[in-house]
């Protein structure tokens, strides 16, 4: 089982919607094994996969599943939550743990136990590896992946803690190269701090994992809402401020990523593609509940957008691939 979390650091980049797509994607065409975790406490990817009924269905009920049950008998110092339960989305061929706005509430919690984590206390560091102690329960799957909150607070943290890889949606402009050096410095931190609070615990058969190590590795990027311009032939050019930044991307993933990461791809493998602008076949998607690369007749495709949604699948389809490819050559190592 691999996991992954789909992160930026920098908020409205397209995260939700290629966490939903890709899972989509490497379920239906790829016929992997997901579960996709809605950690973020917006909600969107729980909303973009049920049905508003289910929705009021479920959060009617305070007692249903959702990511804050995983969260709350850890808050109220009754240890890691005894069951869990997932909800398919048919459509999109997933589990999910859906998502849950109390989530929020979870901040706090977990920034006073990282607090203590750090300086070995067992049970900061029993909250902080709450999703490593998840992910142990979910070896039947080939992925989890994640849906994050754009922020470096604690949930986030301890997501990334428990991830084995993340990769960045972005948009190609200078605030975004700006988050990957934030994210950089955060994951630096984070996991020297974890370790020394690791070496000072004294009780580590309290601890979810034996040897808990810090895995997290960065699989590549996918830029998003490019809007290229067509050339007198008609040829798609990307615009010259886009152009600009883009060709800057590599060099800053490899300087902030990729320092000591011994690597066996080459930078220019981390650029697992471009999603382009979708238009109406966003709200499309959004209203069938359905991966924006199936969609058909049924749900309001009409005319060239047929062309545009079979473009689509060959782009996911390049994502999930070189995604397969980063992760499968990156845990060679
Ligand atoms: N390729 C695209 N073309 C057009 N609109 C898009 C595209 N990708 C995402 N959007 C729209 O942009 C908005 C932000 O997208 P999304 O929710 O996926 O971003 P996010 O990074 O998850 O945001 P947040 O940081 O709030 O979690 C949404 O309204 C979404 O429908
Ligand atoms: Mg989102």
């Amino acid at each position: 089982m691999q996991s992954v979390a789909f992160f930026n650091n920098k908020g409205g980049v397209g995260k939700t919607t290629l966490v939903v797509n890709l899972a989509a994607y490497l379920a239906l065409e790829k016929k992997r094994r997901v579960l996709l975790i809605d950690a973020d406490p917006q909600c969107n990817a729980t909303q973009a996969m049920f049905t508003d009924d289910f929705v009021d269905r479920r959060y009617s009920n305070k007692n249903s599943f959702s990511i804050y049950k995983v969260v709350q008998p850890l808050a109220a110092g009754k240890g890691y939550s005894a069951s869990l339960a997932v909800e398919r989305s048919k459509r999109f061929g997933v589990d999910v743990i859906v998502g849950d706005p109390r989530l929020a509430l979870a901040e706090d919690v977990l920034a006073r136990d990282w607090s203590t984590a750090v300086s070995g206390d067992t049970r900061g560091l029993r909250t902080t590896l709450l999703f490593s102690e998840l992910l142990s329960r979910c070896g039947e799957y080939d992925y989890v992946l994640f849906d994050v909150s754009p922020s470096l607070g604690s949930i986030n943290r301890a997501v990334l803690v428990a991830c084995n890889f993340f990769i960045s949606p972005m948009s190609v402009d200078i605030f975004s190269l700006r988050a990957l050096e934030n994210i950089a410095s955060a994951l630096e931190n984070w996991s020297r701090q974890l370790s020394r609070g690791l070496e000072e615990n004294p009780e580590p058969e309290e601890l979810p994992m034996r040897s808990y190590n810090w895995r997290l590795r960065f699989a590549g990027y996918v830029s998003q809402q490019y809007i290229a311009k067509r050339d007198a032939e008609g040829h798609a050019r990307p615009v010259a401020a886009y152009e600009k930044i883009s060709k800057r991307i590599p060099d800053l993933i490899a300087e902030h990523f990729l320092g000591d990461q011994a690597s066996p791809l080459r930078k220019e493998d981390y650029a697992l593609g471009n999603i382009p602008t979708l238009h109406s076949l966003i709200p499309m998607a959004q209203s069938a509940r359905a991966p924006i690369f199936a969609l058909g007749a049924k749900d309001g495709v009409v005319g060239s957008h047929f062309l545009k949604v079979r473009e689509l699948k060959d782009t996911f389809g390049g994502i999930a691939n070189r995604l397969e490819r980063n992760i499968n050559e990156l845990s060679q190592i």
